[in-house]
């Protein structure tokens, strides 16, 4: 039997404007995790059983659906690896995840499916091509990802990213407490994406100008967090957080708990991922932590994880 993870993560900042080349920052959350299981099939059964108790799915690989998010990671390292022979193996799927949030639920399902298939059939691969084959289930799903989400969970470390360059890992020399609020309300990462593109179509100047300005605040944050000082990281996530009002990427149940964590008393707070619903974040400091909770839980959250960035 061989057992794989791998983790969430978070967008700290940039989210949106780096699918129109700006640089954005993400960090791994390796608290929240999906864990992919792979054993040999039951005497008398032959195929790829891919089980997902979590979202009620069992069904053979050579049944799925071609456009199955779980048949394509695993039709994709089976590949990359040029396994030909029919292959009888048991996949289980368990993530701590909430789906279509902006947790990276799918690259976390598509690493974590890519090294358990891989591990177990003695060909483990460097993380440069788990990346690669996360990005191209990505792909499959999301029309025009920007390559974020696969490069941070693969990597699992916090990455400075810009499309179609290798990231760059960043050293956080700093303590960051981050809360999360889960509005409960998910949204598929397309459709925030392509409202986006049908807005900046029509107007890219002021578009391309909000994306540049988001551009400068992820520099500043690198600097910030490079050099260690939080300081005012919490004002770049509210500035950030007001250009991603402006492009209207927010939503009520967004600002509730935007504005519940600011009052109470965290350094910044705003949405991450595709936003129009899923996850917002709030930076605090450790000693306020519990109030902030106990306020998003008030303001309407579903569920709240508090976490340590992995530095
Ligand atoms: O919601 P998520 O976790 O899929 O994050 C999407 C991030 C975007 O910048 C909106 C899209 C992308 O491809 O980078």
């Amino acid at each position: 039997m061989t057992l794989a993870s791998a983790s969430g993560k978070a967008i700290l900042f940039g989210e949106h404007a780096v699918v129109y080349g700006q640089p954005a920052i993400a960090v791994p959350l390796s608290q929240l995790r999906t864990t992919v299981q792979v054993e040999s099939l039951d005497p008398g059964m032959t195929g790829v059983l891919i089980d997902a108790p979590n979202i009620s799915k069992s069904f053979l690989l050579h049944e799925a659906d071609g456009d199955d998010p779980l048949a394509s990671a695993v039709r994709l390292t089976l590949d990359e690896l040029g396994v030909k022979a029919p292959l009888d193996v048991h996949l289980t799927i368990h993530s701590q995840l909430p789906i279509a949030s902006g947790l990276g639920s799918s690259a976390a399902v598509s690493v974590a499916v890519i090294r358990a298939l891989s591990d177990h059939l003695g060909k483990p691969l460097e993380v440069e091509t788990i990346s690669k084959i996360a990005y191209a289930a990505e792909c499959l799903h999301h029309g025009t990802p920007s390559g974020i989400d696969n490069a941070v969970v693969a990597y699992e470390k916090p990455v400075y990213f810009i499309r179609e360059h290798k990231p760059e890992l960043i050293q956080i020399s700093t303590r960051l407490n981050l809360i999360i609020g889960d509005t409960g309300v998910s949204m598929r990462t397309t459709i925030p994406v392509n409202l986006l593109r049908e807005r900046w179509e029509k107007d890219p100047v002021t578009y391309g100008g909000w994306f540049e300005e988001i551009g400068e605040i992820v520099k500043e944050a690198r600097t910030m967090l490079e050099a260690g000082s939080i300081g005012s990281l919490g004002t770049l996530m509210n500035r950030n957080q007001v250009l991603l009002e402006d492009m209207g990427l927010s939503s009520l149940e967004l600002q509730r708990l935007i504005r519940a964590a600011r009052e109470a008393g965290a350094l910044g707070a705003k949405l991450s991922g595709a936003g129009m619903g899923g996850i917002m974040l709030a930076l605090v400091e450790l000693d306020t932590a519990q109030v902030v909770e106990t306020a998003l839980i008030k303001a309407g959250a579903k569920q709240v994880f508090i976490t340590e960035v992995d530095r």
